[in-house]
């Protein structure tokens, strides 16, 4: 058996687990802008990973801004694309803590973060730099659709969950463990192993890494503190007739974000304020 680590440094394998929802998360998406947005087509993908929602949304018409961290995965996202995909959507590394186009000030539709990626940011101050950041770029009715699990700090036993997938003749078995969370610290120990087999090959890929971990409380908190108000609440099960219910266990959340009204009114009050000095000068 060959030892690797990284699974960012396999796009294939990691979408051969994670790509299978892709189709039902862009309606998902599409079905909550039409609700509780713009309906509009400027999407927005913070750490787009190998690209496999800029590819969907791109194919159905939508312009498509994505960025992420790793050069593996980008190339694989550019890969992917057809043409006519390609001109549609840009891409560019960048760090959920920092990414920030003027030129897409207050015109975004969409931004979404659907699988738990949020939980990389591993302080608060980097969170909030991320919220208020695409918090910017957004239009006041455009949305911020962020998918994480929260934590149940009383848990006393670790979490463990199983998939397979396929790539060719390769098979791919990926399991992945939660430790237990350190309420003090804010994060949980994680650690995900993609074993490999096939013709020739025998690989464990085996990635640890913290996750920052959010009670309910702790995570409105944020939101508040970046600006951004919950308009709903769905869990992974994406079905826009079922939001999550008052007082549910379940810890999967999809929450659907919307700048404050009081943000947005400071923006065009500082925007005013701007044009108004250049006049002078
Ligand atoms: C779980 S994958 C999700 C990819 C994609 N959003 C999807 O749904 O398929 C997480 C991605 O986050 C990227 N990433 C991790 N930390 C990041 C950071 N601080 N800034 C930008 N990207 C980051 C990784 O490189 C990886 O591609």
């Amino acid at each position: 058996m060959e030892k690797r680590t990284d699974w960012y440094e396999h796009p294939a394998y990691y979408e051969a687990i994670f790509g299978t929802d892709t189709v039902r998360e862009v309606d998902f998406l599409e079905a909550l802008s039409a609700r509780h947005g713009t309906g509009g087509s400027l999407w927005l993908e913070p750490a787009c990973g190998a690209g496999r929602l800029v590819a969907e949304a791109a194919k159905r018409g939508k312009k498509v801004v994505g960025y992420d961290i790793s050069d593996a995965m980008l190339a694989h996202s550019r890969k992917r694309l057809t043409p006519a995909q390609r001109r549609r959507v840009k891409l560019s590394q960048s760090r959920m803590e920092e990414f920030f186009v003027p030129s897409l000030e207050g015109k975004v539709d969409v931004a979404h973060n659907l699988v738990s990626t949020f939980r990389y940011l591993d302080s608060e101050a980097a969170a909030l730099a991320h919220l208020k950041g695409t918090r910017r770029l957004l239009k006041p009715d455009g949305l911020y659709v962020l998918g994480f699990h929260l934590t149940d700090y009383a848990r006393t036993a670790p979490e463990h969950e199983r998939w397979v997938g396929r790539v060719g003749e390769d098979a791919v078995v990926c399991n992945t463990h939660e430790g237990l969370p350190e309420r003090r610290a804010r994060r949980s120990p994680m650690r995900n192993r993609l074993r490999v087999t096939g013709p020739g090959k025998d690989w464990l890929i085996e990635t640890t890494w913290n996750f920052r971990t959010y009670s309910g409380p702790q995570a409105q908190k944020l939101f508040r503190d970046a600006g951004l108000d919950v308009v709903a609440v769905y869990d992974f099960d994406y079905d826009l007739a079922a939001p999550v219910a008052r007082g549910s266990l379940r810890l999967d959340r999809v929450f659907v974000l919307k700048p404050s009204k009081g943000s947005t009114r400071r923006r065009a009050a500082t925007g005013a304020r701007k044009k108004a000095r250049a006049k002078k000068a």
